[in-house]
């Protein structure tokens, strides 16, 4: 008897423990504007694909005053239920359309946080985010008392130290923007080692985590800039595994007119590039779907805190399709002057390399051909596993196209076996569209 009871509390105390340390949910932010025509089948088959990739849930992020949202709500909430076991929340989004009122989010959130699909932290309280709004910090306490919010803005905008400190200290833990390094920098954990401190113990830390930027879009406010992409998903999954934050939002599923979707791409969900009367359509035909191959490993290391020992081995590989040089680059800035950087030429911001990561069981014995056009080189891993050398996990680099144009195939060979083969991606080419270069990047 003793002895059951002694068990039955051993283990109630480690479900206990695992209830409050083990969150670690990976979400991916989801652009509701860009599917108002969107079918019911349409979200069913976006989120088996984010499933099968392992992402818990969809951070849906609804402008204010857009009479679409509910349809496509509905829908979204439909197919949530019908594939069963995947979550949905809110990114109410303060500067696409201007911002909410208090009375509109109450409303939306009692509406929809009644459904199964919607995500509850601890099983309980809606979890609730933002873009930006924090100008309208005031509203949210009586939001709170109202519907039992989980809160998680992003206010990107203001300091961390200073959000945590807004309305009487409202949020219960911050989501930071801040995805992509500044000039060539390599991205660090600076930024969220900040957010970490200002947000203490008892709050929560959303990370976000991005594979490029780049955005030229006149009718939306003139945006016209690029972040560094070059190397930069890989390494951010490897900090992720390193800080361990409670959660992961991917930045974006779907946002095409910033080029850092990992989703698929839909041809109805282009029209934004007409609205905002883009010089080039720069999504059209340039696939992220490389960007969504390791993660079902970077976020089973992330959950589990240790690499597997055995892996499936694959690779993957991303790179721009036009030399920086090839073409006028249309006015876009390397960062953004709005966000208080300086600024420099696109054409020293980035590589003309084709960058691949391979998840190996061990390097030992193994070649990684890149392949351009009738010119093949060989590569040389930069960035090894945690562990190091020989042992299983993640492995980069990458390789100048100097000059060469065509198909693009990568290859990994253990000895003369070929482990992986990847191709099919558009072409590398001198040829600019509409007198325009299009920074964007394929992922194969
Ligand atoms: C939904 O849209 C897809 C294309 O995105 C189309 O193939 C399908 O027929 C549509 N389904 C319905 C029921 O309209
Ligand atoms: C960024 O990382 C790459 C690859 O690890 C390295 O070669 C390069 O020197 C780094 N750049 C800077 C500015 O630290
Ligand atoms: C090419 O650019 C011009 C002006 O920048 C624009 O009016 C036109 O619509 C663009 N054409 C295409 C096919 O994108």
């Amino acid at each position: 008897m003793g002895g059951f009871r002694f068990k039955l509390s051993a283990f109630l105390l480690i479900s206990f423990s695992l209830h409050i340390y083990a969150i670690k949910e990976v979400f991916a932010h989801v652009i509701v504007g860009n599917l108002r025509t969107f079918n019911f089948t349409d979200w069913v088959s976006d989120i088996r694909i984010a499933q099968s990739s392992k992402i818990d849930g969809f951070v849906l992020n609804i402008a204010a005053h857009d009479p679409s949202n509910e349809h496509s709500l509905d829908l979204a909430f439909e197919a949530a239920s019908a594939v069963g076991n995947f979550k949905l929340l809110f990114s109410f989004d303060y500067r696409a359309q201007g911002p909410w009122s208090r009375d509109a989010v109450t409303e939306l959130l009692r509406k929809y946080t009644r459904h199964p699909a919607y995500f509850k932290h601890d099983g309980k309280r809606p979890f609730v985010s933002t873009f930006e709004g924090a100008e309208c910090a005031e509203d949210w306490p009586a939001i709170k008392a109202a519907t039992n919010a989980f809160f998680v803005p992003d206010w990107s905008s203001v300091s961390a130290a200073h959000a945590v400190k807004l309305a009487g200290g409202v949020v219960d833990g911050l989501f930071s923007f801040k995805a992509w390094p500044s000039g060539r920098e390599n991205m660090t954990t600076d930024m969220d080692d900040t957010f970490r401190a200002a947000l203490g113990a008892r709050r929560v830390y959303m990370m976000p985590v991005s594979p490029w930027f780049y955005t030229n879009l006149p009718g939306f406010g003139g945006k016209n800039w690029m972040w560094r992409g070059d190397g930069l998903w890989d390494r951010r999954w490897r900090q992720v595994i390193k800080i361990q934050p409670d959660f992961v939002q991917i930045l974006t599923w779907n946002d095409f007119g910033e080029s850092h979707y990992i989703g698929p791409i839909p041809e109805k969900a282009l029209g934004l590039f007409q609205v905002a009367n883009a010089p080039i359509n720069y999504a059209q035909g340039v696939t992220h779907d490389g960007w969504r191959k390791f993660l079902p490993y970077y976020i089973e290391v992330y959950k589990t805190g240790k690499a597997p020992q055995q892996v499936d081995e694959n690779v993957y590989a991303y790179y721009r399709t036009t030399p920086a040089y090839a073409c006028p680059n249309g006015g876009t800035s390397g960062g953004s002057a709005a966000h208080g950087e300086s600024v420099m030429p696109p054409e020293h911001l980035v590589d003309d390399n084709v960058f691949f990561s391979t998840l190996l069981n061990t390097d030992h014995g193994v070649t990684i051909t890149v392949r351009i056009g009738d010119n093949e080189q060989t590569g040389v891993f930069t960035e090894f596993p945690a562990a190091g050398r020989g042992t299983p996990g993640v492995y980069t680099g990458s390789v100048p196209f100097a000059g060469r144009t065509g198909d693009v195939v990568v290859a990994v060979l253990r000895g003369s076996k070929v482990i992986s083969r990847i191709g099919g991606g558009k072409p590398i080419a001198n040829i600019c569209e509409n007198g325009t270069q299009n920074w964007n990047a394929v992922a194969i």
